[in-house]
């Protein structure tokens, strides 16, 4: 019988630099692990600013030269995002405050979480807007997601035994 898949939103500003990263990251996780079929993945921004637009053509280039083709197009949160996905996963606490204004229950207001606190350790309690720097924060924000990527599916599914 196949199981229900674990659905996984991640959030950020502009949905066009650290959490397509993310979507994109984690997909190449899970393909890597034979685990796709398991998860549904998708991304948005708390902002509608890029929407439409495809990731920063800095972020895709940072994220190529690791084996990441980010696909995604910018797209805001919805309303509903917060009924259909599982686990709602923002990137820093500007993202986490958007996201708990907007959660229509506590149940929903359950679904969120800081893509940092995953990582046992980590070095940084957010990940940095990548946005107005240099080439190190887009190394950055890869490094960081790479690192919870292992965290994030192992306890997903624990908890979806
Ligand atoms: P993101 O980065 O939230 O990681 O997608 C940003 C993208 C755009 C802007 C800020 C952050 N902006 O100000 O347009």
């Amino acid at each position: 019988m196949s199981k229900k898949k674990i659905k996984v939103l991640f959030v950020c500003l502009g949905n066009i630099c650290r959490s397509p990263s993310a979507e994109g990251v984690f997909l190449h996780y899970l393909e890597a692990q034979g685990l796709s079929d398991r998860f549904e993945v998708d991304s948005a921004g708390t902002s509608a600013h890029h929407q439409g637009e495809r990731a920063d053509s800095r972020m895709r280039a940072h994220a190529a030269r690791r084996g990441y083709d980010l696909l995604s197009r910018s797209r805001p949160v919805a309303y509903d995002d917060f009924l259909h996905y599982d686990y709602i996963v923002g990137m820093d606490e500007s993202n986490i405050r958007m996201l708990i204004d907007r959660a229509p229950t506590d149940e929903a207001m359950r679904k969120i979480s800081l893509l940092t606190d995953w990582i046992p350790n980590s070095r940084l309690d957010h990940v940095p807007d990548p946005y107005y720097g240099g080439a190190e924060g887009f190394e950055l924000v890869l490094d960081l997601i790479e690192s919870a990527c292992p965290h994030l599916v192992s306890r997903m599914l624990a908890e979806h035994e």
